[in-house]
């Protein structure tokens, strides 16, 4: 058996999404070593689709702290800025209008791409990123020196030791069944979503969040040659199962409507069901392991706060860590379940709100009338009234950083 390789640095982190990276990147800029550890590689990473809109403040937190792959800040060049979106229903587009509303806007810039340009600026920084690992066990929580044990790509047996392990590690994460006095809550829809990406020009200026008959539908925006378009569909869907005719035809019937509206198609290059789930462990802290992003929580994709939710775990994470080790008081790290989950909490309802307000619930005829016929009274309500509009851009821009 060879021997253990073992790296000492201040803090392990397990996942090297977004959320484990932009942390590393903070924990850097604050002079503070970390070690970043992920199963998948990053071919697998920068290749699997995800949402696309940024809040405003996951703007500023990527722009300010020299988050770039070549040279320039690639979300404010290659990003979009959206000052708004459409609701559709009743077969009619409906503009909230955010700068309007609430002086602020959202940026179109894919999940993937936030990917690479985190992945380039600690690649460029000397950050220790190990990628394509396997085996990843998380031990000692219990004394001042945890250690993350794991195999690299030769199958030599490695750990890292670290005054604190941060538990990135996304939606199936394993660090967090090692949080003790740990309570869950969730949430299951009977629903998900079928996402494609296909070869079109643009249908619109701004994304369309649409309510109709058949379901929901979300006509989203990726290149001036390429867009990502979802509806909803069972969560038993099988992807492969649709042909381009098929997709096409039941987007064109969401979108339909006496406006005239065109919906632009062409070839379908990928196909994937998304599931569907709204989940928050608490706490976010126990002892030396913290957990940020999906791992400690989960939100429907209506309104594409997940990886927004990251971000802000990352920026008060990487605060509170500063100041912990710095003082040698892990006590200070009592304040992150808090001040995280207050923005949890939002975002959970939120996501919530906008999903049950946009999506058809299969069930009985007689509460499919009513839900309808409420559901059309909730969204005209919102649409003619400054009030109810402005609490959609207020959460959908992103609540003030706590
Ligand atoms: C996208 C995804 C979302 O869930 C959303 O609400 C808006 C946009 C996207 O992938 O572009």
């Amino acid at each position: 058996m060879p021997a253990v390789t073992s790296t000492r640095t201040q803090v392990a982190i397990v996942g090297g999404g977004p959320a484990g990276l932009m942390l590393s990147h903070l924990l850097h800029r604050a002079g503070i070593d970390s070690v970043v550890v992920d199963h998948r590689t990053v071919e697998e990473i920068r290749t699997t689709h995800r949402a696309g809109i940024l809040e405003r403040d996951s703007v500023r937190l990527l722009a300010e702290t020299g988050v770039y792959e070549s040279g320039h800040e690639r979300v404010i060049t290659d990003g979009d800025r959206h000052g708004g979106i459409y609701l559709r229903f009743g077969g009619e587009s409906h503009h909230v209008d955010f700068e309007h509303l609430v002086g602020a806007s959202v940026w179109l810039y894919p999940q993937t791409d936030v990917f690479v340009d985190l992945h380039a600026a600690r690649t460029r920084d000397g950050g220790d990123v190990r990628y394509g690992i396997s085996g990843v066990a998380v031990h000692d929580l219990d004394t001042d020196l945890p250690r993350v044990t794991y195999a690299d790509e030769d199958g030599q047996a490695q750990e890292v030791t670290a005054d604190l392990v941060v538990g990135a590690d996304g939606s199936r994460s394993t660090c967090r069944d090692l949080v003790e006095g740990r309570q869950r809550y969730s949430r299951t829809y009977p629903f998900a979503w079928f996402g494609i990406l296909c070869e079109a020009p643009r249908s619109s200026d701004e994304l369309i969040y649409a309510r109709s008959e058949r379901g929901f539908a979300l006509i989203s925006q990726r290149t001036d040659s390429v867009q990502r378009m979802y509806f909803q569909c069972d969560p038993a869907e099988d992807a492969g199962a649709w042909s381009d005719d098929r997709i096409w035809s039941e987007l064109q019937a969401r979108l339909a409507g006496p406006d005239g509206f065109q919906l632009n198609e062409g070839p379908v290059i990928e196909r994937t069901v998304l599931p569907f789930r709204s989940f928050v462990q608490t706490p976010m802290r126990s002892g030396r392991l913290l957990l940020a992003g999906d791992a400690a929580h989960t939100v429907p994709p209506t309104g594409a706060k997940g990886l927004n939710l990251a971000l802000a775990d990352t920026r008060v994470l990487a605060e509170v860590v500063e100041r912990a080790l710095g003082k040698g008081d892990l006590d200070v790290l009592d304040d992150y379940t808090d001040r995280a989950l207050a923005r949890v909490w939002k975002a959970q309802h939120f996501s919530y709100w906008m999903t049950t307000m946009l999506h058809q619930v299969p069930g009985q005829q007689e509460h499919r009338d009513f839900d309808e016929l409420r559901q059309l009274g909730e969204l005209t309500s919102l649409v003619s009234s400054e009030a109810g509009a402005t609490y959609l851009a207020e959460g959908y821009t992103g609540w003030p950083t706590a």
